[in-house]
């Protein structure tokens, strides 16, 4: 088995064709994508609100987070437009709230993916009436071929093409979303 850094790579299995990003890659790019918002946010007088899009996100989140300097607290939200599909309904459901109350704060949605648009449209909106200082976002992926709906993107990891992608927080039927690295599935 590959290592990298000492981290046990696992290796492709008969579902997925080949490795997108690679897991030193997707380092360095959060790395970069966290010094950018530290400097963003410096003068920021209360926490900054990163609010991560469960459950997706949890992984680039943690990552991220620990590589900010300016001072913030971390809270979840769960919505859900796929279900078990493999395409959107359009139709976003709240499944669970954040705990903070996000009134007079900056808030950064914290995503993996961004596909059609639907999930951080509706996120922006909802959180823009809430009375909110600023709403940013960031999505560690997006596909610029299926936006469906403008979203107004601050901090971008990667843009990837129309295919499936698994791992670094990103699954498929719930399975490799702990893979280290970005992974395409292969077409079945
Ligand atoms: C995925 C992803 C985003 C959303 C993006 O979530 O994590 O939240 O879809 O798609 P969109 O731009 O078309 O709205 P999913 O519903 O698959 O749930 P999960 O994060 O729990 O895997």
């Amino acid at each position: 088995m590959e290592t990298i850094r000492s981290i046990a790579i696992p290796p492709l299995t008969e579902d997925l064709e080949r490795v997108l990003i690679d897991a030193d890659t997707i380092q360095r790019r959060v790395n970069e994508l966290a010094n950018q918002i530290n400097n963003d946010y410096k003068d920021i007088e209360e926490p900054l609100i990163l609010v991560g899009v469960l459950k997706g996100s949890f992984i680039y989140l943690s990552d991220l987070c620990r590589k900010l300097t300016v001072p913030h607290v971390v809270d979840f939200i769960a919505v859900s437009s796929y279900g078990k599909s493999t395409v959107s309904s359009g139709n976003v459901r709240l499944l669970m709230d954040t705990r903070e109350n996000l009134e007079n704060h900056h808030v950064l949605i914290v995503e993996d993916i961004l596909d059609t648009g639907y999930t951080l449209e509706y996120l922006v909106k909802n959180f823009k009436s809430r009375g909110t200082k600023s709403v940013e976002t960031t999505v560690l992926l997006e596909k610029p071929e299926r936006h469906l709906v403008p979203v107004d993107l601050k901090y971008v990891g990667f843009t990837v093409p129309d295919v499936w992608v698994v791992g670094y927080g990103l699954d498929f039927g719930e399975q490799y979303r702990t893979l280290p690295y970005i992974a395409e599935m292969k077409r079945k």
